[in-house]
This record gives C-alpha cells, structure tokens and sequence, in this order.
C-alpha cells in the first residue's frame, strides 16, 4: 500500500484543503526555551549547524509542540560562504560577521573544492531527520539565493542598504557575475546533495531581493535562480522548490514565471486578494502573516490571519509568515494561532 502524501507536498502540488499545511519560517530558534538550551550546550553558532546530534534536535523541537506540517533543516544560508573558505563568524548581539570580499583578488582565494566534504554534517542531519520525523511531516531542505548571500559576502554584515553589493555590480558587473556565478554552482550542489538525503522540497531565501531596481533585480535575482530551479528541475525532477523574493512587491507575479520555481513565499506587505487574483493563478503560494503580528498575538493578529485564509484559502495555499519568527515571539501566542488556522472552516 502507498502512503498518503504528505499535505505539505499535496499543496506545492496544487492541492486545496479546509485546513492549509503550516510551518514557519525560522520555527526553531531563540524565542523556545529549548532552543536556547542546546544553543548554550552547542557554543557557537557554527557548532550548532555542523553537529548533527544538535541540528536534529533543534529542527525536532518546533515540530513536538506544534506538529508543523513541514520541518526546516536547521541551518543557515551563510555556510555556503564558510565553505568556500570565507572566514564567518556568528556574534552574539550582532549577527553574521564575515571578511568581506571586495575585488576579483579575494573572489579568487575563494574555491568550490571541498565544498560537500565541508558540508558534510549538513547533510548527516537531513538523513537523520528522514527517518526521525513523524511520517506526515514533510522535510524542506534550503539555501540562500545567490543575490542574498553575495551581500553578506560583499558587505561582510547585514546592512539595511546592502550598499556594498550593489556598488560592486553597478560598478563591475563582469566581475560582481564570476562571484554570482560560483554561487549558482556552489547552491547546486550544496541542494541536490541535501536532496539524495532525503530533503522532500526546497527553499531558495532571498531576503534582500527587494532592494534592487528592475533590471538588476532581473540579472541579479531573477536569472540566478532561474538557473539554480533548471538545474534541479533536470537532476531532481519530483522535488518542488519554493522561492521566497522577499520585497519584489508586484514583480512576484513575472518573477514566478520566469524562474520556474513550484511555488513562491509571499512577504507580510503583499496584499492576500492581489497575490489571489496575480500570483496564485500561476501555482501555490505560501504566506504571509508579520511575524510581528504572532509577537502582538490577540485579536489584531486573528483579523489577518483570517484575511489572508479568506484570500488564498481557496486555491494551493501554505500558510506561513511573511517573514522569519523573532526572538521575542511568546510560544504560546503560536499556539493560539495554529488553533485559530485548524477552526477556521
Ligand atoms: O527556519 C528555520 O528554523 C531554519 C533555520 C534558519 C536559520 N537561518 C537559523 C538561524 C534559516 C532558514 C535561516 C535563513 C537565513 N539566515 C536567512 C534568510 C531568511 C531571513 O530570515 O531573512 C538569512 C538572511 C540568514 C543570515 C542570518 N543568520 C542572520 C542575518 C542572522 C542573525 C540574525 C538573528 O536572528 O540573530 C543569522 C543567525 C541565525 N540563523 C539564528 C538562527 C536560529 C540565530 C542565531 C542564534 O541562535 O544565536
């Protein structure tokens, strides 16, 4: 007998329910006190994504007390820089800290060699998680998208501007592409190799995708996963992808299209009936409640997450927030939410 497909996977096929499938961006993470306790244990942030026995843990807590529909590979988009030898460090208070890379002389120290080696308990943690999740919950594997991790790379920090990025690909397209260009290569593998692990679907995190004007956007973003999508789409045909261009506001609807992705993650400022009538026509859609919202919790947050299941509920939907859960977010006030999604209908 064949089992049931996981809802999850039913949705990024085109499938509609009463009750959506549900999981959260960045659902494993400070705001649990569990979290925080293997976070302690682990030392380092690094530490804690490359030692399997503590990735699988915190990937498991979220979906113990919420049974999500989907788990997240517990990870982060900036250990593809780590492995091409870019020195990344995690600060507490700060954030990501790397050695920025400015001229096509640093570029050039940087080397896909060893990248999967480098990786390696990366995807030691999705093969456990394929056989310690529950059998309904689906597994998403991810990375960054090439634009998102280039400003970081670039910038060697989150900036509110992502200046440092932009100006080297104003200024030296050719050499800004040979850097996007190893990491269209680099994505690739890292992806397909979390896949022969076991990772069910895919997210591509662009989260400064917004911050480019239209044909840089479609250079920078739109081709480089494009790219990334036609690659797995050859080796990896059954696995969807979803592609989150968090700020692209009404490019969405041409960005799903020309990227060829299975399903895009809309962000907290996309209005639910316009993503109906422009976006959701073209496949499934995920999204979109401010995680600021789930932090205030109450009724304000009830009347948007109502409006949102009334917009999309219809059609593939996968609920989720328009952006990651942060830090300061009350557990219980998830609870709540997941309660007011599962009595909806
Ligand atoms: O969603 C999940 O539960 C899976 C794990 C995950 C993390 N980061 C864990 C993490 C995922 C999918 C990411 C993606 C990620 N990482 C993005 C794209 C999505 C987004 O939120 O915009 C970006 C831009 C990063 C880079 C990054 N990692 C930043 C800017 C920071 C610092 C900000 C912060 O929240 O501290 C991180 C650190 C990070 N990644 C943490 C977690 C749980 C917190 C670090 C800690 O516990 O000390």
């Amino acid at each position: 007998m064949t089992e049931p497909k996981k809802k999850f996977l039913a949705a990024l096929e085109g499938q509609s329910f009463d009750v959506p499938p549900i999981w959260m961006m960045r659902q494993a993470g400070r705001y649990l006190p569990e979290y925080r306790q293997v976070r302690k244990e682990a030392g380092s942030f690094l530490d804690l994504c490359y030692t399997p026995d503590f990735a699988v843990e915190v990937t498991l807590q979220p979906i113990r007390r919420y049974s999500f529909d989907a788990s997240i590979l517990f990870s982060d988009i900036l250990v593809i820089p780590d492995a091409l030898g870019q020195d990344v460090r995690f600060e507490e208070g700060i954030g990501p800290v790397l050695k920025p890379v400015t001229n096509s002389k640093e570029l050039s120290a940087l080397s896909k060699d060893g990248l999967l080696e480098h990786l390696a308990p990366v995807f030691e943690t999705v093969r456990r998680l394929s056989k310690e999740l529950p059998r309904e919950t689906a597994l998403i594997g991810f990375a960054g998208a090439p634009w998102t991790v280039a400003t970081y790379m670039v910038g060697g920090r989150g900036s509110p501007d992502q200046a440092a990025a932009k100006l080297w690909a104003y200024r030296a397209p050719d050499e800004f592409q040979v850097l996007i260009d190893l990491l269209i290569e680099a994505t690739g593998d890292y992806l397909l190799a979390q896949i022969e692990a076991g990772a069910e679907a895919i997210q591509l995190f662009d989260t400064w995708a917004g911050s480019l004007p239209p044909a840089h956007f479609e250079r920078w973003c739109v081709e480089p996963v494009r790219q990334i999508r036609a690659r797995l789409k050859e080796a990896a045909p059954h696995i969807p992808v979803i592609a989150f261009p968090k700020g692209a506001g009404p490019a969405y609807a041409d960005y799903f299209k020309a990227t060829g992705v299975s399903a895009v993650s809309l962000d907290t400022a996309i209005a639910p009936e316009w993503a109906r009538d422009n976006v959701q026509v073209l496949g499934p859609v995920q999204g979109n409640l401010d995680p600021l919202l789930l932090v205030a919790g109450g009724e304000e947050m009830k009347t948007a997450a109502a409006r949102i299941l009334e917009a999309l509920g219809d059609g593939p939907f996968i609920f989720n927030l328009g952006h990651g859960i942060v830090p300061q977010t009350p557990p219980e006030h998830v609870a709540e939410l997941l309660d007011f999604i599962r009595n909806f209908r």
